[in-house]
Parts: C-alpha cells; structure tokens; sequence
C-alpha cells in the first residue's frame, strides 16, 4: 500500500507535453535509435522465394527507428508505468465506476476458441459463441425485469441513442404507439450529458425537469408532461448519489399520459440483484456493462451498452437478435434472426461488442445472483462508510445520517469552509494526484462539488486511507493554501494549459 506520508512541496522540473528527457524519463522511441540495431531476427526462409507483386511495397520503408529488444521493452514499461490505472491506485471518479476487473474475465476473453473466431462465420460453426450471447441477453433481461435485450450497442450513450430510435419507431407505428407527435423527452437537471445529446442525435427535443433536494421535482414533472411527451430518461440511484424513492410515481405521471420511462442505467451497481427497473415502472433501459459488470474501460471505449425493453417494444429492436431454437425433440440450436420487419435495423457490425460481452457473461457467471446482489450492497456500504467519514470536513448537502438521508453507490461533496480559505476545487484534486490518488469527478452535478465513488471493489484500509489523505489536505489548506496551488508536485507534468491542450492540441514532439 502506498505511504500516507506527506509529499513535500519540492521543486521539480516543468516538463512540457512529450519532453521528458530527464533522468529516468521517457525519450521518444526515434531518439534512443540506433543505426543497425534491430530487436527482431527473423528467421530463414523456409518457402521458395518468389517476387511479390506490383504495388505492394511502399517506395520507402518507414522510419521506425532501429532499437534492441531490451531497450524496446523498457521504454514501453516506463510509459506503461506514467499511465494512472485502477490497477494501480484508488480511482474513486463518480459515475465512471473505476472498479477493478477481476482476471477471470480477461481469462475468458483471452480463450482461443473466441479470439479465433470470425463473425462472418456460419451460426452452424458459432455454437459456443452464440449461446454466450444467448445467455448473457436472458441474464441481463432478467436483471432488469424486462422482457428483451438488445446486445449490439457498445456503449452508454449508444444504449440511449439506440433505445430512443426504438421508443420513436414504437410511437410512429400505427400499430404500436400511433403517437407520432411525441417528439419531446424530458431529462432531470442532474442528468449525464449524453441524455440530452443522445436526444438531439435522434431529433428530440429535451427538456429540463428541475430537481428539489438532489431528487426530480414530482411538480414540475406533472407540469411539463403532455401528449407531445414520448419519454422520460432518469438516472436512478441519480449522479448526486440518491435512490429517487419516488421512481414508481413518476413511472406513473409518465404511463398516466401515454409516454414511456427511460432507465440510465449507469449506476446499475448500486442495484443489480437488489431491484429490477421492470417492477418500479421502466419501460427501457441501458446498461452499461462496462461499469457494472467490470471491463476496463476508458477514452470512450471499448464498452457495450445493451438495451432491454418491454415486450411492446421488442419489435422494433436491432437485428440480428441471437435466438434460441429447440426442435421438439430436446435439440437446441442458437441462431442470429434477422426476421424482424419492425426493427430499426443495425447500429452496430455483427452482435455488438463480443469481448466487452464475454467478460460481462463470466462477470455474471462468477458472481451469481447473491454475489450481484453483494456487489451492490458493498457499493452501498462502501460510499457511506466514505461519506460519514468525510462530511465533518467536506460538506455533504444531500448526505445526513441523523436525518435518515443516505447515499447509494456514490456521493457528492461541496467542501464549501474549503474553498472558503482561498483554494479551488481544482487545487484540491490536483493535492490528491500527489498521494497517488486519482481525483473524483468534479463540478457535476452542481458547481464546485466532488463527485466519490468508492465502489464495491475497495478495501477499508485503502478507504481509510483516503479519509486519512482528505483530511491532511483540508489541515494543508488551513495551514498552507499556497501548496495547493502548485500542486501536482510528483506527476509527471505539472499544471497544465488544460483549455490550451483541449482546444490547440500539440500532438507532436516539439523540440
Ligand atoms: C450517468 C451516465 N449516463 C451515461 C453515460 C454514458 O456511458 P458511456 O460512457 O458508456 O457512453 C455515463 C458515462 O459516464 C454516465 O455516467
């Protein structure tokens, strides 16, 4: 475990962006080159030499730079070694689920009989692969209390993109929905940002519900929702941390106009195997398998965001959908059904995200329903523990123990008596990256909060010791808040231009 020990303000060189060259730094793989050096000795020939064809080769061979083996593997284990990972450090970003990613999922995805496969193989040749599929569709079906799940988006935000397409196809089949003025979707104010862009990609138009005490304001809900209403998309347990209680009420002011309840179902691992989104009132949802189900996962990919539905709207779902046949005479055989004349059609190659889905299946299989069911129990527990222990010094608005308002899987802070003294937020997460800690999410949902999430992967000393790294930074902003504003004193880089370095970029090396 990493030392609790205060890292000191000392003075280290400002590197800017890709010149570290200092030390143990990492030189540019072009720089440590040399003539004739080669990490690979290719064997002889073993086949009679013929003449490739015309156009095959480049004119020049590329400049790739001439290097030993052992100098190779050193300098892509010191790169390795600058990235931050949940592998190697507490990782506590609210909403982005940093847990850990047990090896028995890599196992399973590493198996030969799946990496060899080819997705344009016959189903007949595909057996073992389509019946995981199969499997792990039924058994997120059955998580969520619905009725059917769609395997092929591989992401959140394409869950929501994919599932709005489908509530649309629904409302403008004469035979479904026959509403085809439903046009407008409804979003709470601490919604995730892909709600409403998922909502423009797809032609809604959003609207805010606002929310009173971190939960959606049932009043102004009734006020907003009308016969132009096609969906609501709610987060629940939501990005401030709270289980909306209320969720069947507003399933029902929903329902009661005609319009349908959309489940982000982002924060699934504060309730996978405790409740099922069908039995308090939604109609689709997303997972994102990624988080709850443990993948790693970062830069927007790779991740799968199945969505599950109510049978209503099983028709209109992509295709293809990986089926189970069975002959009568006890034969089962598992096929890819591409007989669905209502569905949306494809929004993704193949079935999706096959290795995202294959750990998701060997997650699942690991944990079985009570270890699901542990899983959101010690997320639960875990952001408590956190909370109670942090809230006399980082103030928690929605967080009060004595008055019976706990958080789920998550929690926010907004260390107002902090800020107060002169430093930032920013300052504050840029300390944390000093004791090897990857700062929360910041300033979302509201302005100047952290957003923790702990997860359920965590042990109590490493929570201790977090509470323990909290609390000397709030002692160092009373006693020193200049510190702060140098800080991080030990990355690798210091502060950065962030605005420059997202809206300039310098992606090449500048000497
Ligand atoms: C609440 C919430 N909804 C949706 C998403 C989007 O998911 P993805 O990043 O898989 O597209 C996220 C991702 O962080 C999220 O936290």
């Amino acid at each position: 475990m990493e030392s609790t020990s205060t890292p000191q303000r000392e003075k280290t060189t400002t590197h800017g962006a890709g010149s570290d060259r200092s030390g143990d730094g990492v030189t540019l793989i072009f720089e440590r080159s040399t003539p004739g050096v080669c990490a690979v000795d290719l064997p002889a020939l073993d086949v009679p030499e013929a003449p490739a064809g015309q156009g095959l080769f480049a004119d020049e061979a590329p400049d790739l730079g001439h290097i030993g083996q052992l100098d190779l593997v050193r300098h892509y284990t010191h790169l390795a070694n600058r990235n931050f990972s949940v592998d190697a450090n507490f990782y506590p970003l609210g909403s982005c689920t940093m847990k850990y990613n047990p090896r028995v999922n890599e196992t399973a995805a590493a198996m030969p009989g799946f990496t060899g496969l080819h997705p344009l193989q016959a189903d007949a040749d595909t057996q073992g692969a389509l019946r995981m599929l199969y499997e792990v569709r039924t058994w997120l079906a059955a998580i969520a209390g619905l009725d059917e799940v769609c395997l092929q988006p591989c992401a959140g935000a394409h869950g929501e993109y994919t599932a709005l397409k489908v509530i649309r196809a629904y409302f403008k089949d004469p035979q479904g929905g026959n509403a085809p003025q439903r046009n407008k979707v409804l979003a709470p104010d601490t919604a995730h940002g892909t709600n409403p862009a998922s909502c423009a990609m797809c032609g809604a138009g959003v609207v805010q519900v606002p929310s009173k005490d971190g939960l959606v304001d049932l009043d102004a809900l009734r006020s907003l929702v009308d016969n132009q209403t096609a969906a609501m998309m709610i987060t629940n347990p939501n990005t401030a941390g709270l289980f909306d209680g209320t969720i069947a009420q507003i399933a029902k002011i929903l329902h009661d106009v005609g319009a349908l309840l959309y489940l982000d179902g982002a924060n699934m691992n504060a309730i996978v195997g405790v409740s099922r989104p069908g039995d308090f009132g939604v109609d689709v949802m997303h997972f994102n398998t990624h988080k709850t189900f443990s993948t790693p996962h970062g830069c927007g990919g790779p991740g799968a965001g199945p969505i599950a539905v109510r049978d209503f709207l099983s028709p209109y779902l992509p295709v293809p959908q990986v089926v189970k046949l069975e002959n009568g005479s006890g034969g089962v055989r598992y096929a890819r059904d591409w007989d669905r004349p209502k569905s949306i059609g494809r929004v993704r190659s193949f079935t999706g995200q096959f290795g995202v889905l294959l750990r998701c299946w060997a997650y699942i299989a690991a944990c079985g329903p009570e270890g699901l069911r542990r899983v959101a129990q010690t997320a639960v527990l875990n952001a408590n523990y956190l909370a109670a222990q942090l809230r006399d010094r980082f103030e928690t608005p929605y967080f009060d123990p004595g008055a019976g308002r706990y958080c789920a899987h998550e929690f926010i802070t907004v260390p107002k008596d902090l800020l107060a003294k002169g430093v930032t937020l920013i300052d504050l997460a840029k300390r944390l990256i000093d004791y090897g800690i990857h700062p929360p999410t910041m300033h979302w949902p509201v302005h100047d909060c952290l957003m923790i999430e702990p997860t359920e992967t965590e042990s109590l000393a490493t929570l201790d010791r977090f509470v323990d790294v909290m609390n000397k930074i709030a002692q160092e902003v009373e006693a020193d808040p200049q510190l702060l504003k140098g800080a991080p004193y030990h990355a690798p880089l210091r502060r950065l231009d962030e605005v420059a370095a997202a809206r300039n970029p310098t992606l090449c090396h500048a000497d």
